[in-house]
């Protein structure tokens, strides 16, 4: 793949904001072959890396958590689920491991979780953060958070679950992953921003999207969701995107203007938001 070597120039002139808005990127071969991202510049309020593949954002989201856990006495992490995370839970309970960090002192507070999945059914968001990391770091139980879609009352679980982040002085650093159609959590398309925690319908676009897990039998059409407006309020947001398939959906996100229609556009009202591609999912902001 030959790419073309204006990026850098472009970079130089500050104008790369303005060129992106207006239609393509260009990287170069010789940034795109460095561990360091290809690109790193702030874009309508918010810190874009873009890096050369999914291994590399990995690495760099995981390093992002871990940094959240040193960076408080008692850190508070909200934390996602999705494809996107199962390498970097990997990735983090590696590298806690190997420098010897604990999450002992942590309390985690997950997006969301499907009304009526018990917590034992393997595709319970429950279950995705046993499996994936809480099994594999020295988490307390009884400091991990996740939504109760088995509540009898889910509208009730959901404000309590909201309360209970604030009672703990809201959340240090929350983790992201984004939908095809730009949800973030199960915020779906035109949830106002100053939402809380809430239950949803899912739309047609993300049940299809995640009726991959659901192979064998109809998967929940509800969910509780952290809100956007409870979102906002982490000190620090870490949005991660990776693969071709996010490539649409990225690049509306930098063409438009803050947008209820898109739920990610929020992130650009946050003072201290964080976006971390590949250059799969930067590929049609990107000309190559
Ligand atoms: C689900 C989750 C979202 C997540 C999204 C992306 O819909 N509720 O929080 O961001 O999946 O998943 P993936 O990383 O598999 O694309």
């Amino acid at each position: 793949m030959r790419l073309r070597r204006t990026l850098k120039n472009i970079a130089k002139s500050g104008q790369l904001a303005k060129v992106l808005v207006s239609g393509k990127w260009h990287i170069t071969d010789a940034m795109i072959k460095t561990a360091q991202p290809v690109v790193a510049r702030k874009i309508d309020g918010l810190e874009v890396f873009i890096y050369k593949d999914a291994q590399q954002v990995t690495e760099r989201a995981a390093n992002e958590m871990i940094a959240a856990l040193k960076a408080a006495p008692e850190p508070k992490l909200g934390l996602a689920t999705g494809g996107t995370f199962e390498p970097i839970y990997a990735a983090v309970a590696e590298l806690a491991g190997k420098r010897d960090c604990s999450f002992s002192r942590a309390t985690t507070f997950n997006l969301d979780e499907y009304v009526g999945l018990p917590p034992e059914d393997p595709q319970s968001y429950h279950h995705y953060m046993h499996h994936h990391f809480f099994s594999k770091v020295d988490m307390p139980t009884d400091r991990e958070f996740l939504p109760d879609g088995m509540q009898v009352d889910p509208k009730r679980a959901a404000a309590e679950y909201d309360d209970l982040i604030g009672k703990n002085g809201g959340i240090d650093v929350q983790f992201l992953g984004l939908g095809v159609n730009g949800h973030i959590g199960f915020n779906e398309p035109k949830t106002p921003f100053d939402s809380r925690t809430h239950v949803v319908e899912l739309t047609e676009s993300t049940l299809q999207a995640n009726s991959r897990y659901f192979q064998d039998r109809k998967m929940p059409t509800e969910a509780i969701t952290m809100g956007i407006g409870t979102i906002l309020e982490s000190r620090r947001v870490v949005l991660v995107a990776t693969g071709a398939a996010k490539a649409p959906i990225i690049r509306k996100i930098f063409e438009v203007e803050m947008t209820e229609e898109i739920p990610a556009t929020a992130l650009k009202g946050h003072p201290n938001a964080v976006i971390l591609l590949d250059a799969a999912s930067a590929s049609e902001a990107f000309e190559r």
